[in-house]
């Protein structure tokens, strides 16, 4: 098949984390046959250093025309005293507005190799593999009015309405039918007007999926049990501040924010980034894990482009060269040797394509 694959680098460790998951994508589309076509464009601080806006128009042109956009990262200090509709992560904002994944899917899974990384005993965070469903496009990021009113006033608007919370309570009630049957949905019932909404809508949408077990869990009681017991969780649906806040809380279960990847899927043209920042401290030293952002292709080629054999052989090579002990920075024990960013994914790339030819082998025979 044929897809074409908006590149945006972005900030800090993007660009590197992007160049390496491109050239895994690319090995995937000749190993397999696909004919990928990517072309590279700016957001974020590079796009207001160059071009004066977080999110060009020439950026937001050929996102809507490609069939997904991987995006690396944004967000740099030198922008840290600006408010936030002038930083570089409002391009990013703006660019899931345009695109309109309201459903954005974040896996956090512990890799058996990686289970003494984390900061869990190895038995309590083995097997941990959650999916958490955030709603991305409502909620206190983007409820309006907001502002200042004084100097030493700020004010913010939530907000949800019965149709947002139906469209992403509906993603996390399918996801679940393709893992272990289990939603629990996150809120503050017991003290926010809009957690009521959130909580009455999700039981209601929960009638049409009788096989899925729902519990509702309180935000800060899901904050401990993500801590105490990761692996009573299957998917986690949660409004964007809930969602942001405990999709970096699972992160712990995988030992390194490095490699969790992430998908916004639902609207327009679909759009896939690590779920790490842009790390301008270790930017540019080959220091970074593109693990987050392979695996975001990874995500691509199953939910875009529906070739779930590609993806599971991305998801494959990379459980290899976590277990033949391949390790970046991030995962590094203290003392211990470690890969650099490139290294890591022609591990990577070798064991996929040992993968494909073991698969060509097997089915020739
Ligand atoms: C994330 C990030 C973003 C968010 C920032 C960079 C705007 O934290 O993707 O989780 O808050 O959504
Ligand atoms: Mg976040």
């Amino acid at each position: 098949m044929a897809l074409r694959v908006a590149l945006l680098p972005g900030d800090g460790i993007g660009p590197e984390v992007i160049a390496e998951a491109s050239r895994i994508l690319k090995r995937v589309g000749d190993l397999y046959g696909h004919a990928l076509t990517f072309s590279t464009h700016a957001i974020g601080g590079d796009a207001i250093d160059r071009h004066g806006q977080s999110l060009p128009d020439d950026t937001v042109r050929a996102c809507l025309e490609a069939d997904a956009v991987l995006l690396g990262a944004v967000g740099h200090p030198r922008f840290d005293d600006r408010l936030p509709a002038e930083r570089p992560e409002a391009g990013l904002l703006a660019l899931r507005q345009t695109l309109g994944g309201f459903a954005n899917l974040r896996p956090a899974l512990c890799h058996a190799p990686l289970a003494d990384r984390t900061p869990f005993k190895a038995d309590r965070v083995h097997g941990a593999d959650i999916l958490i469903v955030r709603e991305l496009l409502g909620g206190i990021y983007f409820g309006e009015p907001r502002g200042y009113t004084s100097a030493d006033s700020a004010y913010n608007t939530l907000t949800y309405s019965r149709a947002e919370v139906e469209r992403v309570a509906h993603v996390a009630f399918a996801q679940a039918r393709l893992r272990r049957h289990r939603v629990a949905s996150v809120d503050k019932a017991n003290v926010i007007e809009t957690s009521r909404l959130w909580r009455t809508v999700v039981t209601e949408v929960a009638r049409a999926y009788p096989d899925v077990v729902l519990e509702h869990v309180l935000i800060d009681t899901c904050a401990m049990r993500l801590a105490t017991a990761p692996t009573s969780f299957d998917v986690i649906l949660a409004d964007n501040l809930f969602g942001d806040i405990l999709s970096d809380q699972a992160a712990s279960v995988a030992g390194s924010l490095g490699v969790l990847p992430s998908a916004s899927i639902g609207g327009r043209v679909d759009l896939y980034e690590p779920v790490h920042g842009s790390a301008p401290d270790i930017a540019g030293r080959g220091l970074a894990n593109p693990i987050g952002a392979i695996a975001s292709a990874a995500m691509l080629l199953r939910l875009t482009a529906r070739l779930p054999r590609e993806a599971e052989a991305i998801e494959r090579a990379i459980d290899q060269a976590l277990a033949s002990g391949a390790r970046t920075r991030d995962l590094a024990g203290p003392g211990e040797p470690y890969l650099s960013t490139r290294e890591m994914a022609d591990v990577i790339e070798l064991a996929l394509v040992d993968l494909h030819d073991r698969q060509h082998t097997y089915h020739a025979v």
